[in-house]
């Protein structure tokens, strides 16, 4: 059984979809460790209250070389397969990106390369885009820029505020990571450039 390693730092409501599906076998994986970097994650709680393994590891005054070390140990100590960013709201060193290659997923809120970084679907209605959504991509050294694994597109009404469009949003994210992850799992892919091409399984 493949084993997975979800990191957090809030809400956490991508990592209770993706425990969801876990749980009624639609991932062929388990989850090995929930970690946050922030103690007062009501991710954190949740994990807990489903009786997974949650640990924190607080991150407040740390450079990131020696956090991220610390994420490692912790990571590789559950023997996990492949790491999932949930809300984790810190960059990743070149460190981490090596220890676990092509094994990094991240989901960001919105259709990517437009509006990385903070307040993605605030920078989408701002910019007037009339669709946005949400991308599952593999993490690199980079803020929101490895290859794209699925991406969801939502439109934006003449009547959203940065609440609605988010929830709209939210709805795909929760279906599309655990997509994302079914895929990344099964191997049957591989990374041409920056395009993750699908490849026919083995018999
Ligand atoms: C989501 O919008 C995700 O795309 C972004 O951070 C938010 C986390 O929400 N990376 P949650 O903690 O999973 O509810």
């Amino acid at each position: 059984m493949k084993r997975l390693g979800v990191l957090l730092s809030g809400r956490g409501s991508n990592f209770e979809a993706i425990a969801d599906q876990v749980a009624v076998g639609r991932i062929p994986a388990e989850i090995a460790v929930v970690i946050s970097n922030r103690p007062e994650a009501r991710g954190l709680e949740v994990a807990c209250a489903r009786g997974l393994n949650a640990v924190c590891i607080p991150s407040k005054g740390m450079d990131r070389e020696t956090y991220d070390r610390l994420l490692i140990r912790e990571l590789e100590a559950k023997q996990v397969d492949l790491v999932c960013l949930a809300g984790f709201m810190r960059l990743l060193s070149a460190t981490f990106v090596r220890a676990f290659p092509q094994r990094i997923l991240n989901i960001h809120p919105s259709l990517l390369p437009a509006f990385p970084g903070l307040d993605a679907q605030k920078q989408a209605l701002d910019h007037g885009v009339k669709i946005t959504g949400c991308t599952v991509h593999l993490v690199d050294e980079f803020l929101d820029a490895g290859p794209i694994v699925l991406q969801v597109a939502v439109p934006v009404l003449d009547e959203d505020t940065v609440e609605s469009l988010s929830a709209r949003i939210l709805t795909k994210e929760h279906f599309i990571y655990s997509e994302a992850i079914r895929i990344v799992l099964g191997g049957n892919f591989r990374i041409e450039g920056r395009r993750v091409v699908a490849v026919a399984p083995t018999a």
